[in-house]
């Protein structure tokens, strides 16, 4: 098992929005060559430019072991996803949507070496059902990193009906290796952080809707009553309000309770185009 381990020096990461250059800095960080796929070039040049800034103010806080050039240095970049071919373990963080994610499962599973481990970064799709569109399901398990990835400690790990145990660990040591600490949780929709998290977020948006009290009343209760670092509603603008409507969509659809359903408010606002810091409003206007 070690020797699997030892053996990986250079990850994948496919996507390189929020969760995907967060994940690629993390590992480069923990001194892995890293190469990020990404269909357009200009998301790319993006997100090396946020890592960089991440990077530099990390640095300035003394977080890292080495300057951010050096860590710089082992970050790559490409638009072909063939490139992938000479990495020996790869993460997926595509966008959140089940055909893109098994159609990049089923092109990686012809790209990589047998034996390569893919690991998807999804928050709500079955990890069973996406390893089902690689002829390696026992090498494919969830790993799913907490945005912001440079700041946040978590990675859930998730097994699907297949993944075998080798994989498991194999996909803990490397979250380990990146200084995180590695939960397993089973593939049944939301995993076990938003099976809590988003009905949660969906119940703050039900008491805003019912007018119990403000937004900014129901986000102050729960950063002072319950010491969040962020109250739910803010919480849900940095998450995306779309990201929460569709885990909520996923909770409702798989598990058949309504006490899942969606908060009507929630989907209004996903409806306007209002999905929280990204397009500059949400509950809150930024
Ligand atoms: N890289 C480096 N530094 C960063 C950074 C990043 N990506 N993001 C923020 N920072 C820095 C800020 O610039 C700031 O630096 P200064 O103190 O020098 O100004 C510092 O971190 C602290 O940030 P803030 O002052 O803005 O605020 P904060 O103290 O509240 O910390 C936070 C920010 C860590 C995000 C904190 O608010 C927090 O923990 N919020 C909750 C986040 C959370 O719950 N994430 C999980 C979401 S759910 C999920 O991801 C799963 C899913 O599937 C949806």
């Amino acid at each position: 098992m070690s020797d699997i381990v030892a053996h990986i020096e250079k990850i994948g990461v496919i996507g390189s929005g929020t969760m995907g250059n967060g994940i690629a800095q993390v590992a480069a960080s923990a001194g892995y060559q890293v190469l990020i796929f990404d269909i357009s070039k200009e998301q790319l040049d993006k997100a090396l430019q946020t890592i960089s800034k991440s990077l530099s103010k990390l640095s300035e806080k003394g977080k890292l072991k080495e300057s951010p050039e050096a860590i710089l240095k082992r970050l790559n970049s490409t638009t072909q996803i063939s490139d992938l071919k000479s990495c020996q373990f790869v993460i997926e963080a595509a966008t959140e949507n089940r055909d893109i994610k098994f159609k990049l499962f089923s092109d990686l599973d012809r790209i990589l070496s047998p034996g390569v481990v893919i690991a998807t970064n999804t928050s709500s799709i079955s990890v069973t059902e996406v390893a089902s569109h690689t002829k390696r399901p026992e090498l494919v398990a969830g790993m799913h990193f907490m945005n912001p990835v440079p700041l946040m400690t978590l990675v859930e790990g998730i097994r699907g009906l297949a993944t075998s145990d080798k994989c498991f660990q194999v996909v803990r040591q490397v979250a380990e290796k990146m200084g995180k600490v590695f939960i397993e949780a089973k593939d049944s929709p939301g995993f076990a952080v938003n099976r809590v998290l988003m009905p949660m977020i969906n119940e703050a948006f039900f008491a805003l809707q019912e007018g119990l009290a403000s937004a900014k009343d129901i986000d102050t209760a729960m950063k002072l009553g319950c010491n969040f670092p962020m109250g739910p509603l803010e919480l849900a603008d940095f998450v995306g309000l779309d990201v929460c409507l569709f885990v909520m969509e996923v909770l409702h659809r798989d598990l058949g309770d309504t006490k899942y359903r969606p908060a009507p408010l929630l989907r209004k606002y996903v409806e306007a185009g209002w999905k929280g810091r990204k397009t500059n409003r949400g509950v809150y206007v930024y």
